[in-house]
């Protein structure tokens, strides 16, 4: 049985339609990337799966572990497994990072503890009193990363952690990533535009295309075809 799958999806934003007919699959202990251009509907793939809204799923599903999940609530999905990091890392500001992830944990069924949470992060251990709103944009990802596995999730989705952070910080996402998929299993599901990071830590990808998805490829497929890259990527 696959893993994670979302099966024939079709989401828009009130009448208009954003997704047409989505469908990939994951398997347990991959990290998978979804690329494709500004618009192309990779933010409103993630927020299907995480149940924000909007957008309105209008069609299909998502399973995991052959569980429907396309009905749950957000906080159910939080605590079926399902974690999320949005786009521009929505920590909340006022609180400190030890408050961020207290109230993630607080908010969970079978959360892990704050120490093994900070396990990962010892740069915010060192900051654990100052308020989030006073981090770098690496420290925010990294409390954004942490305060999603705080819920102890089996599939973590990341909407463009890399945005917008100096290349050698990206670099640690790219480790904690790594760090939390090869140490702890963790089933990864990324989007980015940074293509090169993508390649990096991704075992396969998949394109969308104008709310489509348009072809499914390894990081060694990718990065032979340059072609590609222009085509859908505009890289
Ligand atoms: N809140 C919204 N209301 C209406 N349209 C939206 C909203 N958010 C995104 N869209 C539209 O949905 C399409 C896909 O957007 P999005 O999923 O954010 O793309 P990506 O993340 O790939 O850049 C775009 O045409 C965008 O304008
Ligand atoms: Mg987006």
């Amino acid at each position: 049985m696959t893993f994670f799958e979302i099966a024939d999806l079709c989401a828009g934003y009130g009448t208009g339609q954003v997704l047409f007919d989505v469908s990939l699959d994951i398997e347990r202990g991959e990290v998978v990337s979804l690329l494709g251009r500004n618009g192309a509907g990779k933010s409103t793939t993630m927020r299907c799966v995480a149940g924000a809204k909007p957008p309105y799923v209008q069609d299909g599903a998502i399973r995991l572990d052959g569980d429907d999940v396309t009905d749950l609530k957000t906080y159910e999905r939080i605590n079926r497994g399902i974690g999320y990091v949005p786009e521009e890392r929505r920590v909340w500001p006022g609180l400190t990072i030890s408050e961020n992830i207290r109230m993630a944990i607080n908010n969970a069924d079978d959360p892990l503890s704050m120490d093994e949470v900070m396990g990962y992060f010892p740069r915010l251990r060192e900051l654990g009193d100052k308020a989030a709103r006073n981090l770098s944009g690496g420290e925010q990802q990294m409390l954004a990363i942490g305060r999603a596995l705080a819920s102890n999730p089996e599939i973590m989705l990341m909407d463009e952690p890399s945005e917008g952070l100096a290349p050698f910080i990206v670099r640690d996402v790219e480790n904690i990533i790594t760090t939390l998929n090869e140490e702890e299993g963790l089933t990864i599901f990324l989007v980015e535009q940074n293509v090169v990071m993508a390649m990096d830590v991704s075992d396969r990808h998949y394109f969308i295309d104008q709310g489509s998805i348009v072809d499914e490829m390894t990081p060694n497929e990718l990065r032979a075809s340059p072609d590609l890259r222009k085509k859908y990527l505009s890289v």
